[in-house]
């Protein structure tokens, strides 16, 4: 398995002097990312405010006269990217053509370059476009990276709405606090394929293989916001406007 360590320690290192507003530290692994872009790719386009970054950076390479083409993971990618003029591949042509990067964000990135997402509800379509595709690159601040995931974000879990009382109390036997959550405009929140989405603390996750695989197991849960063994190419931004990346693939050899 691999470790992050001392990538993560060059990053604590430089987080304590690089000062400014987060937005920042987004917009530089954004613009970091932008370098991996080469004309004619196919694009898996992730969720959530980071991505939101790379979104307009990738918009404006457009309107230069890049040439992409972008697989949404949401509804809400799917809108922005539209509003930014971004091309977007029809569902039947996703299933023919492999994206050959990825661009997402995350909520956790642990040492063995293990992801949690989903704080934005997009976990299942952003872990099929992720398999989907031959690169996977993160962008994340540096608040993001963890030894161990732990209570500081809980993991989301997409499930079926049907029994899902039922559901619930079974993942609660894995040790940890289980709650639906809410929309932010009231009731419960609906993913973009129609399901819900709880929110499981944890004291701490030893083994989230181990994790991802039992919660899996569990009837009525469709995908779990773990992902294990999918990242390639880890890109921090820092407020102050630089980034550093870290290639697993590097460090796997
Ligand atoms: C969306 O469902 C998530 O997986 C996001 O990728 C994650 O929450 C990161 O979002 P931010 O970039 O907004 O922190």
């Amino acid at each position: 398995m691999i470790s992050l360590l001392s990538f993560f320690e060059d990053v604590r290192a430089k987080s304590s002097s690089a000062d400014g507003p987060q937005d920042e530290a987004k917009r530089a692994a954004a613009d970091a990312v932008l370098a991996q872009v080469e004309p004619g790719m196919t694009l898996g386009l992730g969720t959530g405010s980071t991505v939101d970054f790379f979104l307009q950076a990738l918009a404006q390479r457009t309107r230069d006269g890049l040439q992409v083409q972008g697989v949404p993971t949401s509804s809400q990618t799917e809108r922005r990217a539209k509003e930014l003029g971004i091309p977007l591949l029809g569902e039947g042509e996703f299933r023919r053509v492999k994206n050959q990067l990825c661009v997402d964000g995350a909520d956790r990135v642990d040492l063995a370059g293990r992801l949690i997402k989903g704080g934005g509800g997009a976990l299942l379509r952003e872990k099929l476009v992720a398999t989907h595709s031959s690169q996977v690159c993160i962008l994340v601040d540096p608040s993001k990276l963890v030894s161990v995931f732990d209570s500081t974000f809980p993991l989301p879990v997409e499930c079926l709405d049907f029994g899902v009382e039922d559901t619930l109390e079974k993942i609660r036997r894995l040790g940890c606090e289980v709650t639906l959550r809410d929309s932010s405009g009231g009731g419960r929140l609906r993913t973009d394929n129609g399901n819900v989405i709880a929110d499981c603390v944890f004291h701490q996750i030893a083994d989230p293989v181990a994790t991802e695989l039992r919660l899996n197991a569990i009837p009525g849960i469709v995908e779990v916001g773990i992902f294990s063994d999918l990242l390639d190419l880890l890109v921090v931004g820092f407020p102050d406007g630089t980034s550093l990346t870290c290639s697993t693939k590097e460090l796997a050899r």
